[in-house]
């Protein structure tokens, strides 16, 4: 059987802050996908959040940029959103960008990852989702998971996966792609994908036969916006098992809570920290970036499952080592490495108060003349200083 699954998700209000999606405002979420399942739309669905964003996991038969399934989804945030604004909850409508629906999401703020696939005997799948950081943040552990031997010893073992796995990268400032394989390409792949910020891992295959094996949902709210308004918290699809990752190689590349940007104000890097559903709100310093995964099955059509994969004391280490980078790196304060770096500052607010300070810049030739004068007049005996 040949089924959709479509992750849509968005920013559209949360209570006490950018901190944790209302339940009123998935319960009104839950009722327009409810309604499009008993229209047949949708064959089922799953909601959720992580931290302030609400997250839209269904499955149906339509395929990709399906404008009924798109619909469905504007809908529901746009209900969501309504329900945050009566609720007086903080950024109510904030990643919905435009006042209409015309045909498809993108474009339109909401982030959106989807897949049609031919769905196997059994079709295992984990669903990673975080808050506060952007699509490039899963650049790292997709690398590990599909092309470093280390993490994932099925490349070596297994002889589906022997050959490896291509990786399409979009640049997402030329809004272009590259198709690389690994391993063949590998370093031509890390040249790209070390900078997250810019090339970004937009889907995987598997190269011995060209199964679709993983999504990312990339969208730069700020690009699109021009302006900060939030980071595009990402998503990614990933199919496991049997000549895949198994799903403890996909959950291994999030042992190690590595640098991500975003964290407050979209302005900071800090760790990717694994944690439950539970655990799945924005705290500290607006974070620390919060990573959830759920695993499920597919079948024929229905997500049979979740299991919350990092509710799981296998990850309290890579916990306790985000809160300690957390703490190295918040001693920065404004300082970078843990502010981002000037190109990515373009996108914040900081720009705003750059242009303020403009005008009080006085040119290196100008100030230098100025000390020359003075220097001239107070030292007419001649004598020298160091
Ligand atoms: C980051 C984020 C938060 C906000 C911060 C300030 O993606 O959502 O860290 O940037 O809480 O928010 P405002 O400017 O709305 O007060
Ligand atoms: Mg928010
Ligand atoms: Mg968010």
């Amino acid at each position: 059987m040949r089924t959709t699954i479509s992750v849509i998700k968005a920013d559209i209000g949360s209570l006490a802050g950018h901190h944790v999606v209302h339940p009123d405002t998935m319960a009104a979420a839950s009722k327009v996908l409810a309604e499009a399942k008993a229209q047949g739309i949708l064959i089922d669905y799953y909601i959720t959040h992580v931290g302030d964003d609400l997250q839209l996991i269904m499955t149906h038969t339509r395929g990709e940029l399906d404008s009924k399934v798109h619909e469905t989804a504007w809908n529901a945030f746009k209900k969501a959103a309504e329900v945050a604004r009566d609720l007086g909850l903080y950024a109510a409508g904030q990643d919905l960008l435009s006042d209409s629906f015309s045909g498809n999401i993108r474009g339109l703020g909401p982030g959106v990852a989807e897949m049609d696939i031919e769905e196997r005997i059994s079709e295992p799948i984990a669903i990673f989702m975080a808050d506060k950081t952007e699509p490039g943040a899963f650049n790292l552990p997709l690398y590990k998971m599909f092309a470093d031997p280390f993490n994932t010893p099925g490349l070596v073992i297994d002889p589906t996966m022997h050959d490896g796995f291509k990786f399409e990268v979009l640049d997402v400032y030329e809004g272009e792609a590259v198709t690389l394989t690994a391993p063949q390409e590998l370093y031509d792949l890390l040249a790209l994908i070390g900078t997250p910020a810019r090339y970004v891992i937009r889907r995987i295959y598997r190269n011995d036969d060209n199964l679709l094996a993983a999504v990312v949902a990339i969208e730069r709210l700020n690009l699109i916006a021009g302006k900060y308004v939030g980071k595009d918290d990402p998503v990614t699809i990933v199919r496991l098992q049997h000549g895949l990752p198994a799903l403890g190689e996909a959950l291994e590349a999030f042992s190690f809570p590595h640098l991500v940007p975003g964290w407050m104000r979209g302005s900071h890097y800090g760790p990717l920290m694994p944690v439950s559903q539970r655990d799945a709100r924005a705290t500290r310093f607006d974070g620390p970036p919060r990573l959830i995964g759920l695993g499920f099955n597919v079948k024929n059509g229905k997500l049979v499952g979740p299991s919350d994969l990092f509710d799981d004391p296998a990850f309290d280490e890579a916990r306790r080592l985000a809160n300690v980078i957390a703490d190295y790196m918040r001693r920065h304060g404004p300082f970078m490495p843990h502010r981002l770096e000037p190109t990515e500052m373009e996108y914040t607010t900081l720009p705003l108060i750059q242009e303020k300070l403009k005008p009080r810049f006085k040119k290196e030739a100008d100030v230098y003349k100025t000390k020359e004068s003075i220097y001239t007049k107070g030292k007419s005996t001649g004598e020298t200083h160091d």
